[in-house]
């Protein structure tokens, strides 16, 4: 078929930001509570957090109450947190038990979520306990750290994040001797995507993060491709020397090197010079805010004074600095007088390009339909 001369302008017009309503519209929030945070890999929690039979701990995901528990049979499952009589929330918070038993009218339930007693249940006539278990949803574990996805047709992570699980395991050795030492968090008065879109490139980088062209990355070389539902950031690392605490380069292959895993849609894994894990992830609490969580992981979750620093110190500067960029784009998103503008798309790639927040705005406008 022959180009008309539309067809090739059409070609060349640049692609634009998605329209402020993504950000602000409360009815595109609530569907995408169906479409995005129903649908994906979702963190819930790390295995140290049910490292006993019995073990169980809370979580939510947008407005749905969870808990992961470990089984008799040591499996680690992932249910609604909502009692199957009146809907009272089963369990709170973290904790052991050998029954969950719901507080509001003591149902009982086995730690693989069959119904094992309910007071009173056997006056009712067809009471068939063996047909009332708590409703499961699916679960991984992702080298530690424990994802659910509320779709039971879901693919599995390695679909949805090609490599990803090797290569966190290739520049993390000890990955499975870590645990959470130490976790930061903002509250940002902007909606979830903002924020993960700012995490997502770096072509705002060099004018806010001052810390960040002297820092560990060598700005020229930094690179953020997708990799499946995987945004894969890759940068030469510089200034090894510098650093606040000290680094074998020659450790092991990955320890002089950054990288960072960023996956859809919700948490990201960043990889300091030294194999220092540290993750991003984010809980929106509403169309217009979100709780940014940093966490800080070492061998069995041992608070390490660098640690500390690190995690102070990346807080006094990215994370502050980038609070205020992400509140000040909300407000701009709400304003009538924004029209969204091209993204600059390096054929090249590189630290300036915006090819990240690209694969970003296509996947939320496939799920969104
Ligand atoms: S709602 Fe749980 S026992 Fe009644
Ligand atoms: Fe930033």
């Amino acid at each position: 078929m022959e180009l008309t001369a539309d067809d090739a302008r059409k070609s060349q017009d640049p692609i634009c930001a998605l329209p402020g309503r993504y950000y602000t519209d409360p009815d595109l929030y609530e569907l995408e509570k169906d479409k995005i945070f129903a649908k994906t890999w979702q963190f819930a929690g790390h295995i140290s957090q049910l490292s006993r039979k019995g073990a169980y701990f809370s979580f939510r995901i947008a407005d749905e109450e969870l808990f992961c528990v470990r089984g008799k049979d040591e499996e680690i499952r992932a249910f609604y947190n909502v009692c199957q009589h009146r809907a009272h929330q089963v369990v709170q918070g973290e904790g052991v038990a050998r029954l969950l038993v719901c507080p509001y009218h003591a149902w009982s339930y086995e730690l693989d979520g069959r119904l094992k007693k309910a007071p009173n249940d056997d006056k009712v006539p067809g009471f068939d306990r063996s047909k009332i278990c708590l409703t499961e949803v699916r679960v991984e574990e992702f080298n530690g750290f424990i994802f659910v996805n509320l779709d039971p047709d879901a693919k599995p992570m390695d679909d949805w994040y090609p490599g990803a699980r090797e290569e966190l395991r290739a520049y993390v050795p000890n990955i499975d001797d870590l645990a959470p030492a130490l976790w930061t968090h903002a509250e940002e008065d902007c909606n979830w995507k903002v924020s993960v879109e700012n995490y997502s490139e770096c072509y705002h980088c060099k004018l806010n993060h001052p810390t960040f062209a002297t820092g560990v990355v060598k700005p020229e070389t930094y690179n953020i491709m997708p990799q499946g539902h995987c945004l894969r950031h890759t940068t030469v690392s510089a200034n090894l020397d510098r650093m606040t605490y000290p680094i074998d380069p020659n450790a092991n292959e990955h320890a002089g090197d950054y990288g960072s895993w960023f996956l859809w849609p919700t948490i990201s894994f960043q990889v300091y010079p030294g194999n220092v894990l540290n993750t991003y992830h984010w809980e929106p609490t509403g169309v217009d805010t979100v709780t940014a969580w940093r966490g800080w992981h070492t061998p069995h979750g041992d608070a390490l004074d660098h640690i500390t620093q690190l995690a102070q110190q990346d807080y006094d500067t990215t994370v502050v600095e980038d609070i205020r960029l992400v509140n000040s784009v909300q407000k701009g998103l709400k304003s009538r007088g924004y029209v969204p503008g091209p993204l600059v798309l390096d054929p090249e790639f590189g630290v300036n390009s915006e090819h990240s927040i690209r694969a970003i705005h296509d996947w939320v406008r496939k799920a969104m339909g």
